[in-house]
Formats: C-alpha cells, sequence, structure tokens
C-alpha cells in the first residue's frame, strides 16, 4: 500500500513538474475566503465530501454553501503563478471538464490532508519556502484536529453520563459512535497520530475515556481484530473506567499518595463499574469484562480478582496496556508525569513480566520510540516536541522545534523523514530544559492524540 502510495506520489511529483502543471500553483486559504469563480481543493478524502472530485471549481453559491458546511479550518486555492488574485483562476481553460485528465492521478490521493502537504511540499518553489508552507499546512491540520478531539469529548461525557444514570438509548448511541469510529479506523490504514493540545483541565475522566479509546482501537486492529471485536473493545475501553465516577473526588484527585484505606476504596471501581453495567441493557459481555478486568495483570498481581495469564482476554491485555500508558503520562500528580518515550520505556523494561508481550511491543511500534508529545534533541542542535507520528511509517515524524523569534503558533515544524540530514538524538525530560522553553512547547496540561483523518 505504502509503495502504491508513493509511487502515486511520484506521478504527482511529475505531474506538478510537467509542462501542463507548471504555472499552476497552490496556496493555503481560510474558508471563509471562498467565493464563486475559485477553484479549490478540499483537504479531505473524496467519501469525505459531496464532491465528485477533490479539487473543485466553484460555480455557483450551493457550490459555496456546501464547502463551507464541511467546516474546515482551510482550503487550497489552485492559482495560476501569473496571476495571484483570488478568483482570477476561473478563466475558460481553468474549467474542471478542461484538465479532467491532468487532475486524475492528483485528485485520487490529495484529498488526504497529510498527503496534498507533501504535494504542496513538491510545488513549494525554494527550500524555506518549502518549510514555511509546510509549517502554516501543519498548524492548520493541527488546529482541525484539536477541533475534532473537542467535539468527540463532549460527545463521550454525554454517553458516560448517560450510561451513569441507566440511560439504553444512550449505549445504543454508544454502540453506534464506536461503530463510526471502528469503520473510519479501518478506512484510514494511514491516519496519522497527531498531539492534541488540551488545555481544559476539568473532565479528566473523559479526557481519559476518548485517549484510551483511540489507541485501544489502534492497537486492536493492528493485532489483526475484526470489526465485531473492535467495537467490543472501543465500548469497553469508552466505559472501562465508568466505576470511578463513584470514587468520592478527594480520592479520585488526591496528588498525595493515597493511604492503604484509601487505596482499597479506589479499587473498587471495577466492580462499581461492573454494577452500573449490569443495571443498563446493551453493553455486550465483552465490553463488561474489560470493564471488570482492567486492572488485572499476567502475573497475578492485579485487582480486583487476581487472575493469571490465562484467565485474561485479549481484548483486556489491549485495555491494560493503554490505560497504563495513559495513567503514566496524565497521572493524579502532574509533577509525578513520565514522557511519553519514559513511559513507554518504563513499561517495556519493568512491566514486561505483568503485560503481554507481543501486544506491548506491537504498540511500541505503533507509537514510536519518540511518540507524540516526546520533548527531544535534534543533530542539529534544535530542541522540540514531537507532534505527529505516521504508525504505518517509523521515519515520519513530525517535530516542532522552539524558536523565540516567532510564537509558538507559527513555530517552525521538521519533517524527520522528509530531511535524511536531521535527526533525533535524544528524548529530553521538562527538567532537561529552561521553563520557558518547556511552556513554548507543552502548554497543554495532558498528552492526548487524535487521528488526523477521525476529523470528519
Ligand atoms: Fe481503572
Amino acid at each position: 500500500m505504502i509503495k502504491v502510495l508513493g509511487k502515486v506520489l511520484e506521478s504527482i511529483v511529475s505531474i506538478l513538474g510537467g509542462e501542463k502543471r507548471r504555472k499552476k500553483d497552490l496556496r493555503v486559504i481560510s474558508a471563509a475566503d471562498i467565493r464563486v469563480g475559485m477553484k479549490v481543493r478540499i483537504p479531505l478524502n473524496w467519501f469525505r465530501h459531496p464532491f465528485w472530485k477533490s479539487t473543485v471549481y466553484i460555480r455557483n453559491q450551493e457550490d459555496v454553501e456546501r464547502i463551507l458546511a464541511l467546516e474546515l479550518p482551510f482550503l487550497l486555492e489552485v492559482v495560476d503563478r501569473k496571476d495571484t488574485q483570488p478568483g482570477k483562476d476561473a478563466g475558460e481553460s481553468e474549467r474542471p471538464e478542461d484538465d479532467k485528465e491532468a487532475m486524475t492521478a492528483e485528485d485520487d490521493v490529495a484529498g488526504e490532508v497529510h498527503e496534498t502537504d507533501r504535494s504542496l511540499s513538491a510545488s513549494a518553489s525554494s527550500v524555506p519556502e518549502k518549510k514555511a508552507f509546510s509549517a502554516k499546512v501543519h498548524h492548520l491540520k493541527v488546529q482541525q484536529c484539536q477541533k475534532a478531539y473537542h467535539e468527540k469529548l463532549v460527545e463521550i461525557k454525554k454517553l458516560i453520563q448517560g450510561v451513569l444514570s441507566f440511560s439504553e438509548e444512550t449505549v445504543k448511541e454508544a454502540n453506534r459512535t464506536i461503530e463510526v469510529m471502528v469503520s473510519s479506523l479501518l478506512a484510514d490504514p494511514e491516519a496519522v497520530v497527531f498531539l492534541i493540545n488540551a488545555k481544559k483541565k476539568a473532565d479528566v475522566i473523559f479526557h481519559h475515556a476518548l485517549n484510551t479509546c483511540m489507541l485501544a482501537l489502534l492497537l486492536g486492529r493492528d493485532a489483526g481484530l475484526t470489526g465485531e471485536s473492535l467495537c467490543h473493545l472501543g465500548v469497553g475501553v469508552l466505559f472501562h473506567d465508568i466505576g470511578k465516577l463513584r470514587i468520592p473526588k478527594s480520592i479520585l484527585y488526591k496528588e498525595k499518595p493515597l493511604t492503604p484505606a484509601e487505596k482499597q476504596f479506589y479499587r473498587l471501581h471495577p466492580d462499581y463499574g461492573v454494577e452500573i453495567a449490569s443495571r443498563v441493557s446493551g453493553i455486550s459481555p465483552e465490553a463488561t469484562m474489560i470493564i471488570r478486568d482492567h486492572h488485572e495483570l499476567l502475573d497475578g498481581t492485579g485487582y480486583p480478582r487476581g487472575l493469571t495469564e490465562k484467565e485474561i482476554n485479549t481484548l483486556v491485555r489491549i485495555t491494560t496496556i493503554v490505560n497504563l500508558y495513559d495513567n503514566y503520562c496524565n497521572p493524579r500528580n502532574p509533577e509525578r508525569a513520565f514522557t511519553p518515550h519514559a513511559a513507554l520505556a518504563h513499561m517495556y523494561r519493568k512491566l514486561s513480566q505483568k503485560l503481554d508481550r507481543l501486544l506491548l511491543e506491537r504498540f511500541i511500534r505503533l507509537m514510536g520510540v519518540f511518540p507524540p508529545g516526546t520533548l527531544v534533541e535534534l543533530n542539529t542542535g534544535d530542541v522540540g516536541v514531537v507532534i505527529a507520528r505516521a504508525h504505518w511509517s517509523p521515519k515520519h515524524v513530525s517535530v516542532m522545534l522552539y524558536d523565540p523569534n516567532v510564537p509558538s503558533s507559527k513555530a517552525p515544524i521538521v519533517s524527520i523523514g522528509e530531511s535524511p540530514e536531521v535527526k533525533i538524538i535524544r528524548s529530553l525530560r521538562p527538567a532537561d530544559i529552561p521553563p520557558e522553553v518547556y511552556q513554548y512547547l507543552s502548554p497543554s496540561f495532558r498528552v492526548s492524540y487524535m487521528l488526523d483523518t477521525w476529523t470528519k
């Protein structure tokens, strides 16, 4: 698949470099700036928008409305380099009927945002221009993912609160939500894992539910689970900590270590969760099993029942890994947080007897040695934070760099896989860098993820 994509991208570059494409360029514009007569490229897969191609000649106000309804933070305007005024690209020779042939290969793949980014890079005329253009698109992509993440968070909160009040309709809704997430995931094998700047400090339980759900589905798919199993996994992980909502907040959010009595109370949350699930129909036995067993460990040291390896199902093993990972990265006391890199290293070195080794190795391959959210130092001397990773390619890692001359919203971004001379040499702890650099790179209060193709 990747080889095929590579060939198609090569053909795009060749088309862009050919006679017919030489006079064309692409410019990032706000969706609010579109008007009749423009030709724009929609940064979504073709099945995610209502047009028959991803490059659209806007013929009338109805087309404008259909594009605005997609709620895209940006589009790409196809412009002629001789005349860069918006809207001047609508001459007869630019009508879609005239260039169907030339656009075919391009349109097949250029709809996807990260792919568009690469074709943009190919058309940029100089290295600095290319980098600035890429950074701008990347920041816009992150904004798009953040919007989708926060919309999903609102949805998840409604579902969890609905189940707490034993609403059967909510369980049906939760099953439908997970089905949509699973089908999107199965349809987009090359989705990119993005770091989300989650600023809202409330609703920690809902952030945890969404984050673990997404990571569990990613790992489950990689482990070869089918659609039905993935749905059971998704619903189970979505509700795995629902019993925590019966634990007093003084224990749940306590930053100091829990007393033995508080720990004992806290450890009741899987049983509370099962009790809640049993009072509302529609939650599958597999999902209930995940709620009950998600703190069980293969060496028998887990709780509440101290199960051993043979008694712990694959769905539970997946949940345990992503649950621990998210808890290490986002603990009750933020000062004790592991960086994503350190969390994986710790799990691999210290917990390999307790976790499913093969699944853990799969998870590390998916997230990378330097998962999004990891502070890193490059061989150029730059310091940055990993903000995105294509799990299908270990080389495709995007790093946002510290640059005191620009605000972090415009910080330079380097794509490690596309710049062979640039390498990550080590991960950094927050204590390794000055506070102002840490603040610039990590304004988020927690490490959260979103897949870019789940934005629509
Ligand atoms: Fe839990």
